[in-house]
């Protein structure tokens, strides 16, 4: 059995909703609600994603052209419009990933015949014809509702290019750049909040040291709004690579945080960069392997906030986890430059405890970006032609949704553990919040392919008439949603539970992720 010690400092807090889990008896967890609401919110932009100019994550994903018989809005999928309405999307990040930092913005805005082809040296050496640029990415967010988020390019760009974009996008007086972006056909700006500042600074971003960067960026920022932020920007630093803990003290040391509004992590869920093994074909062993990588998480964000806590104890700076997701082999016969894969239930356990885990530290993780959006790693939508489907992992993003802007009831809770040979885990993972209409939501994760687990819930003084729930599971682990079987897994009614006064029973099937209502 292992000890899920999980934001049980809250406690400390007289009005904090407290879940205490205790473990009754073998395979059991009992959950007490014991007050009303929670702290912190749960910011909506931890349900963000991330799309880049990578395989047919952009083009032939996303944008089709205006010209495509697919309908479309100024060349944009509707169908995917819709279905990204429809999960909330909050945040989008856009246009890379390690593109960001090859990407001149000017190649992209103008009339679309004048704008030169590039090569994407990152992603299979293809043509970029820049069709796809700034105006296009700002006024599908728009469509969508979704805030965007720019990652400029400060690996190959200057400071004064990406000054320039800031004026170009935002800028409603007059200027040379505002007069660019009205002669190209948008009089007001767009205002976007979220800038981040290079990408993987360490790697494809340049290969720069902790020390550098943080001088690059202090450049940076100083240009890219005025001395007082008076245009309130939110500055993301490029950040660490998983455990590159000394990546985040050296950041938070080095930069004034009055420059800066938040700190990237990226994280993949990788069995071996050597071998990341195939998106469906895989084994228990792999699947295991897979989801104690996603389940590192946990530790990196308790130990990069550990870090920023103590140079910023007031948690001003948030933790932006902007780019997470499993990573696999590429689909046999595809580009392996486009790293296009399927998305099982594998997938859904992997996005079903990483968001529990950014749930529970939402007082530092206050945006996390899911990669990527349409065709690329671990998306929320495949394409192919006309066709389009949405993956398990829609379905978990779509499912947790209520969760946004909720505030957190912290859990604490003792799982018991899913056993493969010598290797076990936490077969369950919890967390759960209480909107702003007092619904209290709860999201359950059992990530053991074998075995269902019951937890039992004592209401206390949440008052709730009625209890509702979803599930997500299906018979393998390895099950996917395909062009012939679009439907296979999708969210069905779950009745898994009984309700008797005061508490609530729930059998957890195999591998399933359930968010239960009680209002
Ligand atoms: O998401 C794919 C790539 O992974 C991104 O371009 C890069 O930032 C990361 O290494």
């Amino acid at each position: 059995m292992r000890l899920h010690a999980v934001l049980s400092r809250y406690a400390m807090l007289p009005l904090v909703a407290i879940i205490s889990c205790l473990q009754l008896k073998s395979q059991s967890i009992q959950v007490t609600i014991d007050s009303q609401a929670g702290k912190p919110v749960i910011n909506r932009n931890i349900y963000g994603h991330f799309a880049e100019h990578l395989g047919a994550c952009i083009y032939g994903g996303f944008f089709v052209g205006d010209s495509s018989r697919i309908p479309n809005s100024a060349g944009v999928r509707n169908d995917i419009i819709d279905a990204l309405k429809k999960l909330k999307v909050p945040v989008l990040r856009w246009p890379g990933g390690c593109f960001a930092d090859t990407y001149h913005w000017k190649d992209g805005v103008g009339a679309k015949a004048k704008r030169p082809s590039i090569v994407n040296t990152w992603w299979g050496g293809v043509t970029e014809d820049n069709s796809f640029g700034t105006h296009d990415f700002l006024n599908m967010c728009e469509k969508i509702g979704a805030a965007p988020y720019l990652a400029g390019n400060v690996g190959s760009g200057t400071v004064q290019e990406l000054t320039e974009w800031v004026q170009y996008v935002n800028f409603g007086g007059a200027s040379p750049m505002s007069k660019m972006r009205k002669d190209n056909g948008r009089e007001n700006p767009w205002n976007v909040q979220f800038w981040g500042v290079g990408n993987e600074a360490w790697g494809c971003g340049g290969n720069m040291t902790a020390e550098y960067y943080a001088n690059e960026y202090r450049k940076y920022a100083t240009f890219m709004s005025d001395w007082g932020n008076s245009s309130k920007l939110f500055r993301i630093a490029s950040g660490a690579n998983s455990g590159d803990f000394k990546w985040t003290e050296v950041l938070m040391r080095d930069i004034p945080h009055h420059m800066l509004e938040g700190v990237a992590l990226h994280h993949y869920a990788v069995i071996d960069w050597n071998n990341k093994s195939s998106s469906t074909a895989f084994t228990e062993q792999q699947y295991m392997s897979s989801l104690k990588s996603a389940l590192k998480m946990e530790e990196l964000v308790t130990k990069h906030s550990a870090i920023m806590d103590k140079y910023d104890p007031a948690k001003k700076v948030a933790l932006i986890v902007d780019e997470w997701g499993g990573w696999y082999n590429v689909e046999p016969g595809t580009n392996p430059g486009f790293l296009f894969q399927q998305n099982t239930i594998r997938d859904a356990m992997i996005a079903g405890v990483t968001l529990n885990i950014f749930n529970n530290h939402a007082d530092r993780v206050r945006m996390a970006n899911l990669a990527q959006t349409v065709n690329v790693l671990q998306a929320v939508i495949l394409t192919n032609r006309e066709k389009m489907l949405l993956t398990p992992t829609y379905h978990v993003m779509e499912m947790y949704n209520v969760h946004q802007d909720a505030a957190l009831v912290p859990v604490t809770f003792r799982s018991p553990d899913y056993v493969l040979g010598n290797d076990t885990l936490a077969a369950v993972s919890i967390s759960a919040s209480t909107d702003t209409n007092g619904n209290t939501h709860i999201s359950l994760v059992n990530i053991d392919p074998a075995r269902s687990h019951e937890v039992r819930f004592s209401a206390g003084n949440i008052k709730h008439k009625a209890i509702s729930g979803r599930i997500l599971s299906s018979p393998k682990i390895q099950d996917f949603n395909s062009f012939e079987q679009p439907d296979k897994i999708r969210p069905v009614p779950f009745n898994g539970f009984t309700n008797t006064s005061d508490l609530v029973t729930i059998k957890l099937p195999p591998a399933s992720v359930v968010v239960l209502k009680m209002n």
